[in-house]
């Protein structure tokens, strides 16, 4: 394909959304400390809300707190915990409401990957990524649903777009991306009466994380985007605003990709023919859209 003239801009979402709409509202983001959750919690706080932020290591987090506040003008709070582990979780969500009072919004973005084939994953490293994501997204939902259900609050549970498809050495992570979206399926519809939402944003390649600047030394320099380029974390946060809104009342159960059309794409264009016979064509274009 050939490339594309245009290239999309950035939303600016102070243009887009009033800058008070989560006035008084509270988000707790699981993955909050850094890429793209950090991004989507900014974009809240930027739009009136005060956030606790959760993760494994308390040195980033702290900084990444600060640094918050300093930005939006908001209070956001570090809270130490592996998602793997519900009692941790529950501790933070305590700490959460001791400290604002109550939670509307929750993220479930913690998340772990790595390019392993099946014959070369061991039993425990699929296990991992099953708990981080998947268990660790439901402990996520049964440490805060009580409180989200008070609030008549919303969920946002971040997924992605591999599993659509057989990708190549994702196993581990195609299957509890899966159920990342089953769960928040299931849980639109059962908390709906509840005056719940939850809905799945699965982000395509974005250029400007830790992860995708690790994926850039081996992907290659030739990646076509329908849109003329990459995603960008502000492309998400803007995203978030839209479900976590008002605007949004009548949306849940849904899995919005956030990937300007790559995905349509990559389904059109990896090599499947070559790939039965050379895989690392196909993981070579994989790499490259990252
Ligand atoms: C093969 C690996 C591996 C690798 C870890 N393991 N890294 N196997 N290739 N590169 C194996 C280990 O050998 C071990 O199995 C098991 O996994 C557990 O590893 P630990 O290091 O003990 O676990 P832990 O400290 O809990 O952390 C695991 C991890 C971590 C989550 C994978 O390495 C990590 O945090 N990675 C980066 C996180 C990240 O990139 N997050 C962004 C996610 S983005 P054995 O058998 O040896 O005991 C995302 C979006 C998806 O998820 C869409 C992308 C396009």
């Amino acid at each position: 394909m050939a490339p594309s003239a245009y290239i999309a801009p950035v939303g600016d979402s102070a243009l887009i959304f009033r800058d008070d709409i989560f006035k008084g509202k509270v988000l707790f983001c699981t993955g909050g400390g850094s890429g793209i959750c950090r991004a989507m919690t900014e974009a809240v706080m930027r739009h009136g809300a005060n956030a606790a932020i959760v993760g494994r290591k308390l040195d980033r987090l702290t900084q990444a707190a600060k640094e918050l506040s300093e930005a939006t003008g908001q209070v956001c709070i570090p809270t130490q915990a592996d998602v793997r582990q519900p009692k941790a979780l529950q501790e933070a969500v305590s700490k959460t409401i001791e400290k604002f009072g109550r939670i509307d919004f929750v993220i479930c973005g913690a998340a772990g990957n790595f390019l392993a084939p099946i014959s070369g994953l061991s039993e425990n490293a699929f296990r991992t990524v099953m708990e981080i994501d998947t268990i660790g997204t439901y402990n996520t939902i049964k440490a805060t649903l009580a409180h989200v259900r008070a609030s008549k609050g919303s969920y946002i549970m971040t997924s992605a777009t591999l599993h659509y498809n057989g990708t190549p050495y994702q196993a581990h992570v195609s299957a509890a991306k899966a159920g990342v979206d089953a769960l928040s399926n299931v849980l639109a519809v059962e908390e709906g009466p509840h005056g719940v939402r939850s809905n799945v944003i699965s982000p395509g390649p974005i250029a400007n994380t830790e992860g995708a600047a690790r994926l850039a030394s081996v992907a290659g320099k030739d990646s076509p985007y329908p849109l003329g380029r990459p995603g960008d974390v502000r492309d998400v946060g803007n995203a978030t605003i839209f479900l976590f809104s008002d605007a949004a009342s009548f949306v849940t159960g849904q899995i919005l990709a956030v990937d300007g059309g790559s995905e349509h794409l990559r389904t059109t264009q990896l090599p499947y023919p070559a790939s039965v016979l050379d895989p690392s064509a196909t993981l070579k274009v994989l790499k490259a859209r990252m």
